[in-house]
């Protein structure tokens, strides 16, 4: 039976990384295409899409959580359509138990179909049966998806799909299937496009950036990208996440210190410190290599801001591989990092491995990671005080409504005085208090 007063008006949650946040972008592109307006209020919306990801057990957990609270929503609403895509999705298990003990999931789809959102709907609106189409690969990028970026001054660029890399924790490969690299005049078509519309900051996304093109025919690399895209007028930041250390090019170091656009900040996830682990983690990269690296880094972009990924607790690791990594970060003088408790993803290679670490022992070790980078970023902050940065001034700061909130070039959250007319805008700020994880600052006039 079709509906003709449908609700039309929509509401994306989304979990995981930058990935998602693109993905859930084009989403919305193409339901702005298709009449919807967004909603924020989830329990106003006509349609709930629940973008998942899988990267550690509490988000699945997490999301099985919001998707049976909706058990309720749909007793009340029972309008409504909830669509659960993204990660979680590419896995069958999941989508087993979904189909048998939540039948308020209307739509699931995977990470490869989000362009087929329009046919969903339709033939949801057409017949009101549950819909499942889950793909488990694609060689192709579809390209010239409608994209409604949450910010008109700074934007996400997805380069490429994929990771052929298997590090062994990590279910990513699984969901997200083979490396696949955008054609670069593509690439370089949307940057233009997004700087015609005044847009200052890009940030270019893929699992491993550094090994962007070698899956195309013609011989182009993610420097040789990266040199093109900071022609493009009208840009003045680009981003890059994530570089896998065992593929970061002196090339591309080399482009980041030449490009004034090409911000001075790296995100270098090196997961442990232990060379016996990392070879269990098969991340193709010892100890060594990342010292070698930070070193090339900090040689030729003076400045720079490094951050990281750390996993505690990964199967095996012992005190010593333990100490090797606060040792590690200590040599690094990483800025910041994120750091996680090793969580078992079934179907990867460490999930079955002997040795599988207590959770109080992973707790411990978070601790003590967590205590050096506090000091650390404490440290690299102070180096700021005082000093006179260019902040891209996003929005109301979230402690205090009379101030704004920013980003340094090299990543910095900011907190400084400055009037609403100034988001959007690259600004001079002066750095009045270094704190542990962020600067409070105060705009200089007229610049
Ligand atoms: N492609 C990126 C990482 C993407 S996943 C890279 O290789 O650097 C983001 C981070 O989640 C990883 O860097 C890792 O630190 C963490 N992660 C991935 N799988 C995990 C697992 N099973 N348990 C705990 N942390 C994990
Ligand atoms: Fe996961 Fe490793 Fe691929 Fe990163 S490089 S997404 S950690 S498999
Ligand atoms: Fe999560 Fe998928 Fe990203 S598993 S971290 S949303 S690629």
């Amino acid at each position: 039976m079709q509906k003709n007063t449908r609700n039309l008006t929509y509401c994306i949650k989304t979990y995981g990384c930058q990935m998602n946040e693109n993905d859930s972008e084009k989403m919305a592109g193409i339901l702005k295409n298709l009449g919807y307006q967004e909603e924020i209020d989830e329990n106003k919306a006509g349609l709930v899409i629940l973008n998942t990801c899988s990267v550690r057990e509490n988000a699945d957990q997490r999301v099985l959580g919001i998707i049976g609270s909706y058990k309720t929503v749909k007793k009340n609403n029972p309008d409504l359509i909830l669509a659960v895509c993204g990660c979680m999705m590419q896995q069958p298990e999941i989508v087993a138990s979904i189909k048998s003990k939540y039948p308020q999931v209307d739509l699931i789809f995977g990470t490869h179909n989000i362009h087929r959102l329009p046919e969903f709907l339709n033939n949801f609106s057409l017949n009101g049966n549950r819909m499942i189409e889950v793909w488990e690969d694609s060689d192709t990028i579809i390209e010239d998806l409608p994209v409604q970026h949450k910010y008109p001054f700074k934007a996400f660029v997805t380069i490429m799909n994929g990771c052929n890399n298997f590090c062994t924790y990590c279910i990513v490969p699984y969901t997200r299937g083979r490396e696949v690299s955008r054609r670069p005049e593509k690439i370089i078509e949307e940057v233009q496009a997004l700087a015609d519309s005044g847009c200052l900051e890009i940030t270019l996304l893929g699992q491993n950036v550094n090994s962007y093109g070698n899956d195309l025919e013609e011989t182009v690399t993610f420097a040789a990208l990266l040199k093109d895209l900071s022609q493009v007028e009208g840009i003045e930041r680009i981003r890059f996440m994530t570089s896998h250390p065992k593929d970061l090019t002196d090339e591309v170091i080399e482009t980041i210190a030449k490009y004034d656009k090409i911000c001075n900040y790296i995100h270098l996830p090196i997961q442990s410190g232990s060379s016996r682990i990392l070879k269990k983690m098969n991340r193709k990269y010892s100890r060594e290599d990342v010292i070698n690296r930070v070193e090339k880094i900090r040689e030729l972009i003076p400045g720079v801001s490094i951050t990281t990924d750390i996993i505690v607790g990964f199967p095996g690791e012992t005190d010593q591989d333990h100490q090797d990594t606060l040792d590690l970060i200590k040599t690094c003088r990483f800025d910041s990092a994120f750091t996680f408790m090793y969580s078992i993803r079934t179907g990867t290679p460490a999930a079955t491995m002997a040795d599988q670490i207590p959770d109080a022992i992973k707790h411990q070790r978070l601790n003590e990671c967590l205590e050096i980078l506090r000091d650390l970023s404490h440290e690299c902050n102070a180096l700021y005080q005082n000093q006179i940065v260019k902040v891209l001034a996003e929005e109301t700061s979230k402690n205090n409504p009379n101030r704004l909130s920013g980003r340094t070039e090299t990543g910095k959250l900011v907190n400084f005085s400055a009037g609403q007319e100034a988001i959007g805008q690259i600004v001079h700020v002066k750095i009045t208090t270094a704190k542990s994880f962020s600067l409070d600052g105060e705009m200089i006039e007229g610049d």
